[in-house]
């Protein structure tokens, strides 16, 4: 598999040895092509160019996403706006989207093209529908929405597609496998953020209390919390928080017990992940899968 990562890194071609604490995980990559195995593929190594490319969309979209929350640090390093500036971030972010197009355009697949496309859009669409939405008034169900929109929608492209290519019909499941690892993913990623430090996320720590969003732990934070500490929380809006701020947010989330509530939540979504791969042939490539998930949710155990 190392070999496959290296193929991956060098088609993105993005310079990734002047960031000295590479800290990607390549998630996307790895679900392209164990989901390729999964679904009996021979010779998953001809996958790799769609590996790369998905890698390449989920990076542009972080150099989008930072400047969008103005975060200043990503995969332990300085993240692309605070390096250079807003204007060259978002030139970056449309070069890999459009190297992630050329990469997908090896193999002739309209298709192929038209849902990586929507992904993008869904994407989007996700964070624009939240946008100047009074933040008292998101829902639960908006935050898995977005949470689909943003992140799982990608998580199932990359699984379903090599499948796809082959018409297939585990497809359906594949993609279903990666649309709630990718629930369950964002919903790791917004609890990590309420409750560790920046120094072991390597990006911002409790950014999304600063950037005031709604995100599900912080949703059950501020149902759990009396009036007053949800005007403390609302306090930090707009705010650079100190460690005595973050360590009132992370305490908070302990002890009303919404990082538990949280927690829960995504298991819930990792189990339903874990019923789409039943029909899968029992290989390797299938176990790894299941490790996936595994390692999403460890994060938070
Ligand atoms: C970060 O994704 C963005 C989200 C979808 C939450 P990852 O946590 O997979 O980022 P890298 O690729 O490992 O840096
Ligand atoms: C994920 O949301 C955004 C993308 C899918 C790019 P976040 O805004 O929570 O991602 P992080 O926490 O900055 O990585
Ligand atoms: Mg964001
Ligand atoms: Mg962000
Ligand atoms: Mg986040």
């Amino acid at each position: 598999m190392y070999a496959l990562w290296q193929d991956v890194l060098r088609l993105v071609k993005v310079d990734f040895e002047a960031t000295p604490k590479f800290g990607g995980k390549l998630l996307r990559p790895a679900m392209c092509l164990l989901s390729a195995g999964a679904a009996g593929l021979e010779n998953p190594r001809r996958f790799v160019p769609l590996a790369a490319a998905y890698e390449a969309l989920h990076v542009a979209s972080l150099a989008h996403d930072d400047v969008i929350d103005r975060a200043l640090l990503r995969r332990g390093g300085v993240s692309l706006n605070a390096l250079w500036n807003d204007h060259a971030a978002v030139l970056a972010g449309d070069y890999l989207v459009a190297r992630a197009i050329e990469l997908m355009g090896e193999y002739d697949s309209c298709r192929l093209i038209l849902d990586g496309l929507a992904t993008i859009r869904q994407m989007a669409e996700g964070e624009l529908h939240f946008f100047g939405r009074d933040q008292d008034l998101v829902t639960e169900a908006d935050c898995l929405l977005l949470a689909e929109s943003k992140t799982a929608s990608l998580f199932a492209v990359a699984c379903a597609a090599s499948a796809k290519l082959e018409g297939l019909g585990v497809a359906e499941d594949l993609g279903r496998f990666g649309l709630n690892l990718g629930v369950a993913f964002q919903i790791v990623d917004d609890l990590l953020d309420v409750t560790q430090s920046a120094d072991s996320l390597g990006k911002p720590s409790c950014g999304d209390v600063a950037e005031g969003k709604q995100t599900i732990p912080l949703l059950y934070l501020r149902e759990a919390l009396d009036a007053e500490g949800r005007a403390q929380l609302k306090a930090l809006q707009n705010k650079e928080l100190s460690e005595s701020d973050c360590a009132w947010v992370i305490d908070g989330m302990i002890k009303t017990g919404a990082r538990e509530r949280t927690a829960t939540r995504a298991r819930e979504f990792g189990k339903s992940a874990l019923l789409e791969l039943g029909r899968l042939p029992d290989n390797a490539y299938r176990d790894s899968l299941e490790q996936l998930v595994e390692f999403v949710l460890v994060r938070i155990s």
